[in-house]
């Protein structure tokens, strides 16, 4: 993997490990942990081939999401992301875990899921074989009444009457340790999140294909009263994707 940008001294696109490059410092936010999201489109800006995610992104393209898995506290993910990709225990090598423990965090995050429905099966493998119970983020009345349900599976947490209100679950997040929180999607969520002004990174994979489609974009829901201005970070490239980070300037 080559990096672009910022191109070093010689101009020579110097070889990468995605695993270093995106280890770097995320300071925390007044009141809320930092947050990165992370997404892949192809060029034409779908967001999934056939419904999912996978047919867009090549090897480069998931070493990237593992080693952005190595940042966080805490990943978070919209339900229907979590269904339709199948999602199942976060795991790390035993490497990247000592890694991150040397730095003081625990050896794997843990995953936190917005749900309105609780369409979620507690007996499946991401809440039986994870290492922390995932918090599951929903409103008041849905987590007193589905409480038993998941009990021993995952920690309900009450973000919201009508609906979960991200500022109050990103503060959630916080009030159990989380200073940087990757969100993975998908496209309503990463929507709310930005219509928030909750966003302070985008890692943004462009993936070398045409797909058309009616995919989401890779933020869909209500505008923002103003857009969050953004600076270019960084620019990776391995096999013809391009692996962008923007962050929010200053
Ligand atoms: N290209 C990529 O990088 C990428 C990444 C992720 C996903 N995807 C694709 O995106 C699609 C899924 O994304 P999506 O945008 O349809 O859905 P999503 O954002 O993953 O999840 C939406 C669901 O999350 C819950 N939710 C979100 N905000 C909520 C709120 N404020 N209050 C209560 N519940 C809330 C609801 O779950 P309940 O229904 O449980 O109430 C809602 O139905 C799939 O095709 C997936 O493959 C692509």
């Amino acid at each position: 993997m080559r990096r672009l940008f910022p191109s070093s001294r010689d101009d020579v696109a110097s070889e990468v490990d995605p695993l270093d490059a995106y280890d770097e410092p995320r300071p925390a936010p007044r009141g809320r942990p930092w947050v990165t999201v992370d997404m892949v489109a192809s060029v034409d800006g779908a967001t999934a081939v056939d419904g999912r995610s996978g047919g867009l992104g090549g090897p480069a393209d998931k070493a990237v999401f593992r080693a952005l898995r190595a940042v966080p506290d805490v990943i978070l993910v919209g339900a229907a992301t979590a269904r339709v990709e199948r999602y199942g225990p976060v795991r790390l090598d035993p490497q990247v875990q000592a890694r991150r423990v040397a730095r003081g965090q625990a050896p794997l995050p843990r995953l936190a899921l917005v749900s309105g429905r609780l369409d979620l099966d507690p007996t499946s493998a991401m809440f039986t074989d994870a290492a922390e119970p995932p918090l599951v983020l929903t409103t008041t009345s849905m987590a007193a009444g589905h409480a038993g349900r998941f009990a021993g599976r995952a920690e309900l947490v009450a973000c919201g009457d009508e609906q979960v209100d991200l500022a109050t679950a990103l503060a959630e997040l916080g009030r159990r340790g989380a200073s940087v929180v990757l969100a993975e999607g998908g496209p309503h969520l990463n929507g709310q999140l930005v219509a928030a002004d909750l966003v302070d990174e985008w890692c943004q994979s462009v993936a070398p294909l045409l797909v058309a489609g009616g995919s989401a974009r890779v933020a869909h829901g209500p505008e923002p009263e103003r857009p969050t201005v953004l600076a270019l970070h960084r620019v990776l490239e391995a096999d013809g994707e391009l692996f962008t980070t923007y962050r929010r300037r200053q």
